[in-house]
């Protein structure tokens, strides 16, 4: 394997010089086996089969599920790899998508934890359970059965079947200890799962989020509907089990006909219903439903990275673009004149709003809208104000093509560009710098998703 392609699949060449894009758990520099599925004029496509000689970069990966489940896919790099891997996508995104000759791309800040970093996690219940390699091989009696009952992740490609997950090296141990709670009390109740097949179960989706600056733990289990009783012996069985590690339970209904773990109607059966996180400085409550960061520790050193980017003096209006439930307007709220955020999520406005009152931030305020009408906003909000200095965190998606415009129009001195998606910011980055309107200082990837191929990145531009 020669290198990394797009998504999370390495490129190489034949013994007879093809070149071909693989599938599955090959790193850069191994020698392997494939199957072919594809044949394309100029390339083949293929699943990986064997390591005939493994790069030297490779490690054990010390997840059982690796490789079937989704998550991880660079759990077998060795984590400096992993961080030069992502520093080099970031760099090929800029010169092959942005046409920059010679960008200067930072070495990729490492997570401080390896393992263990996310702060929230989604596990979804299912009566189709997806029967690993090594549990075929267990005795009749002992073996699984694809109707079994699960709760881990989803199988990827694959909407019903789920991987019964017994250890997340991604989640925290309480949440490990957590998920095994939960399993023991549904599976013992032989509890039905909602199903997206004949819309019928009950347990929908286990949410647990751990606050790292406070201890704070909740969980918030997705169902069908009310059963008080089920539901009462649950929050006892949790609280038997975790003691004061666990902060809040709550209930969430819903009739919705996904799988996707949210619901309208909460209901606190323990706690306050919140777990309040710190970074820095601020303090946010985080409810059942909100956006946050999923790695705290290391989202508080992006935003320091964004806030040295944005070089403020205290007589700057700066706009938060995207600005979700507004940590980052917040957080260099302090070093500005004035901070106006747009998010077209209303209940994400809402928090932004919330989380400006609970930290006492007078000079940052919060507006719903879609950010493809930005210079209508800011006509709206702005009070005819000059924009000195723009922070955007566009979706994977990036920014739309008219919001680029209205930046060029609006001509802030400075743009700091906060990306999860490396070809984006390439493609928004050359739009924004055409005809020589700005020019991109180095670039600074971070690293907020070990193991996968999941790479932030800071990129500030100034005005020529
Ligand atoms: C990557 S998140 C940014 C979150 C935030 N900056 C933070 O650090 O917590 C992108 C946000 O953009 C919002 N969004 C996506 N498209 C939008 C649009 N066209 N107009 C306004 N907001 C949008 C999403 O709802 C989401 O909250």
């Amino acid at each position: 394997m020669t290198d990394l392609a797009e998504g999370h699949r390495c490129v190489g060449r034949t013994a007879g010089g093809l070149v071909v894009f693989v599938d599955g758990p090959a790193a850069v520099g191994d020698r392997i086996t494939a199957k072919v599925y594809k044949i394309k004029k100029k390339y083949l496509e293929a699943r990986m089969d064997d390591v005939l000689d493994p790069a030297p970069t490779r490690t054990d990966p010390p997840c059982r599920h690796f490789g079937v489940c989704g998550g991880c896919k660079w759990q077998h790099v060795q984590y400096e790899e992993q961080l030069r891997m992502k520093q080099k996508l970031v760099r090929d995104a800029l010169v092959h998508i942005g046409g920059m000759e010679q960008p200067e791309v930072a070495e990729t800040i490492a997570s401080p934890d390896r393992f263990h970093y996310r702060n929230k996690v989604d596990f979804t219940f299912s009566n189709e359970r997806f029967l690993l390699e090594d549990e075929l091989d267990l005795p009749e009696d002992r073996r699984s059965k694809p109707s079994d009952f699960a709760i881990g992740f989803h199988r990827p490609r694959s909407f019903r079947k789920v991987i019964d997950i017994d250890r997340c090296h991604i989640a925290t141990e309480r949440m490990n200890r957590a998920l095994d709670l939960t399993r023991d009390f549904f599976r013992s109740r032989n509890a039905r799962a909602y199903s997206t097949r004949d819309h019928e179960g009950y347990v929908r989706n286990l949410v647990l989020r751990e606050a790292v600056a406070t201890g704070d733990f909740m969980v918030y289990l997705v169902v069908s509907g009310r059963n008080d009783d089920l539901l009462h012996a649950y929050r006892d069985h949790m609280l038997e089990g975790m003691g004061e590690g666990l902060t809040t339970l709550v209930a969430g209904y819903t009739k919705r006909r996904n799988l996707v773990a949210y619901a309208e109607e909460l209901e606190t059966l323990h706690g306050p219903g919140i777990i309040t996180e710190k970074l820095g400085e601020l303090v946010f409550d985080i409810s059942p439903n909100a956006f946050f960061q999923t790695n705290s520790r290391q989202a508080l050193r992006m935003y320091q990275a964004v806030q040295t980017c944005a070089g403020l003096t205290g007589r700057e209006n700066v706009l938060d673009l995207y600005c979700g439930t507004g940590t980052i307007g917040l957080f260099l709220a302090g070093h500005a004149l004035a901070v106006t955020g747009f998010e077209w999520e209303e209940s994400a406005v809402a928090n932004a709003r919330q989380n400006a009152e609970r930290n006492r931030i007078a000079n940052a305020c919060f507006h719903h809208g879609d950010l493809k009408n930005l210079a209508a906003l800011w006509e709206q909000h702005g009070n005819g104000r000059a924009v000195d200095v723009v922070i955007t965190d566009p979706p994977r998606a990036g920014m739309h093509a008219d919001t680029v415009a209205s930046l060029r129009e609006m001509k802030p001195k400075r743009i700091v560009y906060v990306s999860c998606n490396p070809a984006n910011l390439a493609r928004d980055t050359a739009a924004l710098c055409a005809n020589g309107l700005y020019r991109i200082g180095p670039v600074q990837p971070m690293d907020l998703f070990p193991h996968t191929y999941h790479v932030e990145s800071v990129a500030t531009l100034d005005r020529a």
